[in-house]
């Protein structure tokens, strides 16, 4: 992956896209909140943070330009990083009682997710794991707005969480992640400003960079004719290969971390096709072990990738294409990522980040029941599952 150049231009100006939501992206967009906050006749939001978030300057911000526009609002933080149903029944308890019209969702991807699943249930009647479902979609809504108005404003690039309404929570009582949403619902707006990740630390800039791309890796993969999808993965690829190194190496590079968040925003198009084991396998680890996402799903990929690419070759050149690489071959593919992980510093195995190798059986059982393993371009059977869980363990690459 090489750094070629960056469209400083348009990663620099202001950009209103409509597909897939209202969409208002450009450095320093940010301070519109009050302006748009009042377009959408938002008069009380809350304001849904991850408890990691609480003294990052751009909240207090966020506070300040949303009271200068004569808007009330109050925090939620009571996020983890792997959002659980117990705190979304505690963000609706607040949300009820401060009397909200609205929800901006501000931060990373568990902050987001956790937005998006308050917004889902609070007002529409539906208790919060109807919203799981693989085929009957729950109907039966409360009301003319059973769901309040919601702001995604990604701090982090990323999940692309902020172009959708789909929410990973973790069900406490199986100790499992789970994907809700529901489509009618989605965000009136996501506010997408690359100045909120120039602080970023280089680490998290890295996790959260490579699950972006896994994204558009994984829903390219996905055996599924979507050419909306399979044209944003690639672009992402594009963005992504021409951006990561910079923003992780270069932080305050404003156009690179530009590259990265509109690579991370077009990474979460692509995946509404579908993702595939890695992230299976990674949420059944991240709901036990509150291992951080990106990170946990940057170490499994290489184990994934050795399973899956081989018979996937036209699809593999399309994406080497995309990401500059010279050589298009499969075993080339997989050397360039392992070398990516490698100066992004990605540990060898999960057992480095505290998952124990004895829960291996476990969590290839459960990964086998989330959505994105029926996605995933080679049916594995469980036997194949338990060797790439134990593999991703001790030693993915
Ligand atoms: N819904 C979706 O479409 C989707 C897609 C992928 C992942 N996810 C979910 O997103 C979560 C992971 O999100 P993430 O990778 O963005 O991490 P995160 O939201 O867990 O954030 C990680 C840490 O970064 C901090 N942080 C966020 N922005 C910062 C900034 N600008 N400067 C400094 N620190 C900052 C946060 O406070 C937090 O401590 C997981 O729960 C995962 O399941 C959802
Ligand atoms: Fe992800």
């Amino acid at each position: 992956m090489q750094n070629f150049k960056l469209n400083d231009q348009d990663l620099l100006s202001n950009q209103d896209w409509t597909f897939p939501t209202f969409t208002a992206y450009g450095p320093g967009r940010f301070k519109e909140i009050g302006k748009f906050c009042k377009n959408f006749k938002i008069t009380n939001p809350l304001i849904v943070i991850d408890s990691g978030s609480t003294k990052l300057p751009f909240i207090n911000d966020l506070q300040n330009l949303l009271s200068d526009a004569k808007i009330k609002s109050k925090i939620y933080s009571n996020i983890s990083p792997n959002p659980r149903d117990d705190e979304i029944d505690g963000g609706c308890k607040v949300f009820k009682e401060g009397n909200h019209d609205a929800i901006i969702a501000i931060g990373g991807g568990s902050a987001m997710d956790g937005g998006k699943a308050i917004s889902l249930t609070v007002n529409s009647g539906i208790p919060l794991w109807d919203f799981e479902f693989l085929d009957k979609v729950p109907r039966d809504l409360k009301g003319t707005n059973p769901f309040p108005k919601l702001i995604t404003i990604p701090t982090t690039a990323g999940t692309g969480a902020e172009t959708e309404i789909t929410a990973m929570v973790t069900d406490t009582k199986k100790g499992m992640k789970f994907c809700l949403w529901h489509p009618e619902a989605r965000p009136c707006l996501a506010l997408v400003d690359p100045e909120l990740t120039l602080k970023l630390p280089a680490n998290l800039t890295a996790w959260t960079g490579i699950d972006a791309m896994i994204h558009a890796i994984e829903g390219y993969s996905v055996p599924l004719f979507h050419p909306l999808c399979d044209g944003s993965a690639l672009e992402s690829l594009n963005l992504i290969s021409k951006s990561l190194y910079l923003a992780v190496e270069e932080p305050d590079n404003l156009v690179a971390r530009g590259g990265m968040i509109v690579g991370s925003y077009l990474g979460g198009v692509a995946f509404l096709k579908g993702l595939g084991l890695v992230h299976a396998i990674s949420h059944m680890v991240g709901a036990e072990y509150n291992t951080h996402h990106g990170l946990t799903n940057a170490i499994i990929l290489p184990a994934v990738m050795e399973y899956n690419l081989p018979g996937l070759e036209e699809k593999v050149k399309r994406m080497s294409e995309a990401m500059q690489f010279t050589d298009h071959s499969v075993d080339s593919f997989k050397n360039n990522l392992n070398q990516m992980l490698d100066r992004l510093k990605i540990p060898n195995g999960l057992n480095e980040i505290g998952v124990p190798e004895d829960c291996y059986e476990r969590i290839a059982k459960k990964s086998m029941l989330d959505q994105a393993y029926g996605q995933n371009p080679k049916k594995a059977t469980l036997d194949e599952v338990k060797e790439l869980t134990l593999k991703s363990i001790k030693k993915a690459r």
